[in-house]
């Protein structure tokens, strides 16, 4: 049996190397992309590898397209060198960062930024690998809490992610003559270096996130690995054009 390719940006940390690491431990190998951290990234590949499975580690910045068309030929290089393939079967658009500041105050500096990294950076590189998915694989986006709840400060990050959301809908419907399945998964707050880790290391956000959250605490990244994990796996194949929620019934 051929093991399935997860291609997973960001994730030589935080939510994309915990869904690493549980695809992995599922029996899929995983290629995925770091911007800044690449010492962590070669952590990350010699884990998955102690898991029995193959990965390879590319660099790329998300909210940069100009690197988009080199990053699509470095993927088919490491496809065929590793994997004797010219494929692969999932891709997670996660890689992100944060941003708290209210609307009034934002910058435009600030706001491409979010664009370039949560929504046009996301489009194209779906846009460019899509020759490379193999038809009935999966695209999983991800998106936040934040788009359903209004939280102060979250109101630019949340849209980007919005937009994601209706993206999403379309991709599923356009991409489903190749019974490629689109979803996008909002985590609620999550125990990351998220925003500097401030729902992690501020006790005074974790304590009031947790009160709002019907399941009593905020999330921890394997809450996420495993829904990532869920949403790519064949039990769910039936699912597409899905938001799905993973945060615990926050702010119900
Ligand atoms: N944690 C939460 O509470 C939460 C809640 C809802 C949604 N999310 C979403 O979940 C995703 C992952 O978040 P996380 O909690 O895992 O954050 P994290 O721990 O800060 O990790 C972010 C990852 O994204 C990468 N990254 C950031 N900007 C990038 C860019 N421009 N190009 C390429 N890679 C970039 C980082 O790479 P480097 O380390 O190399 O810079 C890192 O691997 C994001 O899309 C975020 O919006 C998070």
């Amino acid at each position: 049996m051929s093991h399935k390719i997860a291609l997973i940006t960001g994730a030589n940390r935080g939510l994309g190397k915990n869904a690493a690491l549980k695809l992995a431990a599922k029996g899929v190998d995983i290629l995925f992309t770091w911007r800044s951290h690449e010492e962590e990234a070669q952590a990350v590949v010699k884990e998955i590898e102690a898991l029995g499975r193959r990965a390879v580690a590319l660099r790329l910045d998300v909210g940069d397209t100009r690197q988009f068309d080199g990053f699509v030929s470095d993927v088919k290089k490491a496809l065929s060198s590793t994997w004797q393939r010219d494929r692969f079967d999932y891709l997670v658009n996660n890689a992100g960062h944060g941003h708290y500041k209210p609307f009034s105050e934002t910058t435009e500096e600030e706001f491409d930024a979010l664009v370039n990294v949560h929504f046009k950076g996301p489009y194209f590189l779906t846009q460019k690998l899509l020759p490379l998915i193999n038809d009935g694989g999966r695209i999983l986006n991800l998106s936040s809490g934040l788009t359903r709840i209004t939280y102060p400060g979250s109101g630019t990050y949340a849209a980007m992610k919005g937009a994601m959301e209706v993206l999403t809908r379309y991709q599923a419907r356009e991409l489903g003559e190749r019974r490629i399945r689109v979803n996008i998964l909002a985590p609620g707050a999550i125990e990351t270096d998220f925003g500097g880790g401030r729902v992690r290391d501020n006790k005074e956000i974790n304590d009031a996130i947790a009160a709002f959250t019907a399941l009593g605490r905020v999330g921890q990244p394997d809450d996420i690995g495993d829904a990532i994990s869920a949403i790519l796996s064949d039990e769910t194949g039936w699912i597409t054009a899905q938001r799905i929620e993973a945060s615990g019934g926050q702010a119900l």
